[in-house]
């Protein structure tokens, strides 16, 4: 039976009750009427003593019986169907218990609520049947049937929950009393409901929420929604209403059942909350909103949606500006009357007495409001009970396959990560939903979503169906659990990349390689006639073409600030977006915030391009005007979400009909454990040969000895195109750092100094080629020792190992005495390598720099005549901290009328066309400058700069802005003859510090 239907019964069964006192009073009045021959009392009442009763004819003497057994059986009706808190007096003492106690059923029992219940007054108070039928209001009260009787009282109860609303008309004077029922009748409900199964949003443009601000402890746990206080927003929580309605029309009844209480009752759980909307008040509504209310109304009871309306007289009648809503459909209505008649009437009522839609004509008394104390109460183990509920969350272990890698991913994946209304809630990507946007605030639940999904499609699908690449912009170290760590030998086979506190560049190099992989199978697709994944992997069998899911966390880190490395991040993320479906690839984007990114609002239509693609959404709490930006505009939900993990699911690009309220699913460490040994063990089994992920983590430093790039040069040179750990990877993709014909830079024979790991997929390591043209130098450029000493021994350290034994003869100046130690350990390592090296402090600069000079007007010269054979050797001179030898180089020596700066000015000029280079560190941009004399600035082609802010850097870039290399374990790279941009690198750490350093930065 509905529940419509069920209140209908009850109520006709007490008004009909009440009515056998009314027609009683009738047909005394007609015989009245006909003894006093017209002359008797006015229609409207009737007066019932006894004198008249007596008067009356025999044939009524059995009526008085009759009239009290009617009352009686409408007094036992209201008691029986308004039990416990529905009807208990404000002072019964269970109002006053502590316990949040025995689940009862509701849709907490089954759905995302939890299941907590009050105990007390008998147990379950919301349960099987509908129970309560009615809440209490007050006193019906009917007068003495007898001369000398008492009057007598009847319960007044109403229906609200699966059957109807409420109106309360009232006066401007009398609107507290109203406020008093629905703060009483608010009171009943929350503590019959489990904790959470109630929601309720409250429009009070009169007193901003004061009448119901005992609840207001309710609201950060979204019990209760922010106090609407404007027609705007009471129109927009009308229409958010009314698509709840709509969805749960669809989605719950669906044609089978008439409501909510129907479909509970034939078995089926019910998930959904009741909702509460409470008017305390009533402007004039515009056309559209007022049909909104009306069908609300008149559909809402089916859904657990109610509207309880107190509504001024002068209100709701049409008032100018809009329609005004006379009656509520299915309401009950409870109206503020005045005295009329003589007391002790059938029909008159006191003054300030109220008459229902039920009670007909007898007047009525409402109980008062409930004690703040009750209140109180109520509303902290309603909290309690919320909290509760949230610790109980539902586990990631259920939800986990029972064999691994079961699953084929042609037409798309699918994972349950989190608990519903109907049992497990999924997230496919496929065709229909291909990308998945999650929001939420700080601690929301957004990474153990993500690792839900990630564990859940890892233990689902085999490494051969699915890929990931996993980035982390945050500091925390989710993501790292997927990485082989020291002492912890798992990774997840299906990662490619594990990106731990990524760098920008290193998201967006990510990204790129997503990209890349998109366009290799366009080109496949193409060439075999294939339109999608599943002909692909028909037409070619050579590659299994897994789905690839690229997961970031906090990705709204790369698009800020608004610089190349955002724009590039933003068509990057366009293009997978909007072409990821055909091939198999798909975004999984996470963020705490996605209003104020400027990189998606300063281009118009890109936020639009990029997240129309992404129909399925995750909101976990967040404020409602992030709620408006993650679902829709008209789509506030998330805003009212009360704990951790619980979210609404969307898959209709966040239309509200879309919404679905859920419990996301809490990954046990237990479970996780259980589940990488079952991977490792699986891996082990089934694919031996499987690498673990590349790994980025931000914060480690790079270490030379262990970088791939270095450990494959093996005396050889690294050749002009192509992946000197033999990966086959081509350099330098994008901004190619090295040209493919090595016709700018030299060629294939020149060595390449190496100075750190850029932030991006490939090479392992990148550099500077010293090759025979003008410019070919290195300067390092900032004042962070470590950094510049690192990537000068590593810049000399290559190119020692990529030249055979007497190729290469070194000097190192100390200029500054702290580096003497950095000076001596790279000589030994260059020694190590069979060079000739020498070292000097900053007596000796002068010196060196006179020898180069010498050497190179002698190379110069034995070219001219045709021998190059001496200039096959390339000469390096590496020196640490140049910028402080300045003052001895400026005075010219007597015997040549040289000065030490003109043969640092030959080196620089003439050097490397005669091979001989200079790998120089200056702590200061301007010293550089001067050293290298006005109008010669591009005599250096190549820097690496680090710890420098980038306005020092921009007239060296060739007047472009650098906005990266100014923090620690960074720096900044540009070879003007190569590089279009300049580029991120992370700095080989110092040779000497190399067996502490933590290893990985990059592989
Ligand atoms: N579904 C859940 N059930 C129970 N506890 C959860 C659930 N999701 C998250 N938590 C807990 O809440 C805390 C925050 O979760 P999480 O780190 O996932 O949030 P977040 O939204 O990523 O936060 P941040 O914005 O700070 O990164 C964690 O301690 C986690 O254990
Ligand atoms: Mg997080």
């Amino acid at each position: 039976m509905s529940g419509t239907r069920r209140a209908r019964l009850l109520v006709s069964g007490i008004s009909e009750n009440l009515g056998v006192v009314l027609s009683l009073a009738d047909r005394l009045d007609e015989q009245a009427a006909r003894l006093e021959a017209g002359e008797g009392p006015s229609a409207a009442t009737v007066t019932l003593d006894a004198e008249t009763i007596n008067e009356a004819a025999a044939d009524l003497a059995g009526s008085l019986e009759g009239v009290r057994l009617a009352l009686s059986e409408a007094a036992s009706l209201a008691r029986r169907h308004a039990p416990a808190f529905a009807g208990a007096g404000w002072d019964a003492p269970e109002w006053h218990s502590t316990s949040v106690a025995a689940p009862v059923a509701g849709p907490a029992a089954a759905g995302p609520a939890g299941a907590a219940g009050p105990a007390g007054l008998g147990g379950p108070v919301i349960g099987p049947g509908g129970q309560p039928g009615l809440w209490r209001l007050g006193r019906i009260l009917v007068p003495p049937l007898a001369r000398g009787g008492r009057p007598v009282e009847v319960p007044l109860a109403v229906p609200l929950l699966d059957a109807g609303n409420l109106q309360i008309t009232t006066t401007r004077e009398r609107r507290g009393e109203a406020v008093g029922l629905v703060r009483g009748l608010l009171t009943r409900v929350l503590a019959s409901a489990s904790p959470g199964a109630v929601r309720v949003t409250v429009y009070d443009p009169h007193e901003l929420g004061a009448g119901l601000a005992g609840f207001a402890p309710l609201r950060a746990h979204g019990v209760v929604g922010p106090t609407l206080t404007s027609r705007a927003r009471l129109e927009a929580a009308l229409a958010e209403l009314s698509a709840e309605v709509g969805r749960i029309t669809v989605d719950r009844l669906g044609g089978r059942f008439d409501s909510l209480r129907e479909r509970e009752d034939a078995g089926v759980p019910r998930g959904e909350p009741w909702r509460l909307l409470i008017l305390l008040g009533l402007p004039p509504l515009a056309d559209e909103a007022a049909r909104t209310l009306e069908a609300v109304a008149a559909q809402g009871p089916s859904c657990g949606v109610h509207i309880i309306a107190v509504v001024e007289a002068e209100e709701g009648a049409d008032a100018p500006g809009g329609r005004g809503v006379p009656s509520l459909p299915r309401a009950e209505t409870v109206t503020a009357v005045e005295l009329q008649g003589d007391p002790g009437d059938v029909g008159a009522v006191m003054p300030g007495g109220w008459r229902t839609s039920m009670s007909g004509l007898l007047g009525c008394a409402l109980d008062d409001a409930p004690p703040m104390s009750v209140v109180a109460q109520v509303t902290t183990r309603v909290v309690a009970g919320v909290e509760q509920a949230v610790v109980r969350g539902p586990d990631l272990g259920g939800l986990l396959p029972p064999g691994l890698w079961e699953y084929e991913s042609s037409a798309g994946v699918s994972v349950p990560v989190a608990h519903g209304p109907d049992g497990a809630v999924g997230l496919t990507f496929d065709d229909d939903t291909v990308h998945c946007l999650v929001g939420g605030q700080a601690g929301a639940g957004k990474s153990t979503l993500l690792l839900d999904v990630v564990y859940g499609l890892a233990a689902r699908y085999g490494p051969d169906q699915l890929r990931f690449h996993l980035l982390d912009f945050k500091e925390g170290l989710e993501f790292a659990q997927f990485a082989q760590r020291p002492g912890d030998p798992f990774f997840l086979p299906h990662a490619d990349t594990v990106g731990i506190e990524s760098d920008r560049e290193f998201g967006v190099a990510v990204l790129r390689a997503a990209r890349n992989e998109m366009q290799r199978r366009s080109v496949t697709m193409r060439a075999l006639g294939a339109r999608d994944l599943r002909g692909l992997r028909a037409a070619d069998r050579s590659s299994p073409w897994p789905r690839v899911v690229v997961v970031v966390d906090e990705f709204q880190v790369m698009l800020t600030p608004l610089d190349t490395v955002a724009r590039e991040a933003v068509s990057l993320l366009e293009v997978l977006a909007r072409q990821g479906r055909a091939y198999g690839i798909h975004l999984l984007l996470a963020s705490q915030t996605l209003s104020g990114i400027d990189a998606l609002d300063a281009t118009a239509g890109k936020r639009g391009s990029i997240f129309g693609q992404f129909a399925l959404r995750v909101a976990l709490r967040t404020s409602i005007s992030e709620s408006r930006v993650l679902l829709s505009t008209a789509n506030e939900a998330a805003g009212a979400l009360s704990g951790v993990g619980e979210a609404i699911v969307n898959r209709r690009n966040g239309h509200p009909v879309g919404n679905e309220h859920v419990r996301v699913a809490y990954p046990d460490p237990a479970v996780l454990a259980e589940l990488r040994d079952q991977l490792s063990a699986m891996v082990v089994r089934a694919v031996p040969a499987m690498r673990p992920p590349r790994v980025f983590v931000g914060h480690a430093p790079a270490v030379l000895e262990d970088n791939p790039a270095f450990q494959a040069l093996a005396g050889r040179p690294v050749p002009a195109s192509g992946d000197p750990a033999g990966g086959g990877a081509a350099y330098g993709s994008g901004t190619a750092l090295l040209p493919a014909d090595g016709s700018v830079d030299g060629s294939a024979g020149d060595p390449l100094a190496f100075v750190g790991v850029p932030l991006d997929l490939a090479p392992p390591a990148v550099g500077v080629r010293l090759a025979r043209l003008p410019g070919r130098h290195l300067a390092v450029l900032g004042p962070l020792r470590r950094e510049a000493v690192g990537m000068l021994q590593a810049a000399a350290v290559s190119v020692g190992a990529q030249t055979a034994p007497g190729g290469l003869v070194v000097d190192i100046v100390a200029v500054d005495p702290a580096t003497v130690a950095a000076a001596e350990t790279l000589a030994s390592a260059l020694r190590r390598t069979g060079h000739p090296t020498y070292v000097t402090d900053v007596t000796g600069l002068r010196g060196v720099l006179a020898s180069a000079g010498a050497e190179i007007r002698a190379r110069e010269e034995a070219a001219l005549a045709g021998q190059g054979g001496a200039a096959s050797t390339t000469r390096l001179l590496v020196v640490f901290a140049l910028d402080a030898g300045r003052a001895g180089l400026e005075a010219r020596d007597d015997a040549s009328r040289r000065s030490g700066l003109d043969d640092l000015r030959t080196l620089t000029r003439r050097g490397p066309a005669v091979g001989v280079h200079l790998l120089g560190w200056w702590r200061a941009p301007s010293r550089l400058a001067d050293d290298l004399g006005p109008g010669h600035r591009d005599d250096i082609a190549a820097w690496v700069a680090t710890g420098l802010p980038g306005g020092d850097l921009f007239g060296l870039a060739g007047h472009r802005p650098v906005t990266a290399g100014t923090t620690p374990n960074r720096a900044v790279l540009f070879d003007r003859h190569v590089q279009a941009e300049p580029r991120t690198v992370v700095p080989f750490a110092p040779l000497e510090t190399r067996s502490g350093a933590d290893n990985g930065t990059a592989v």
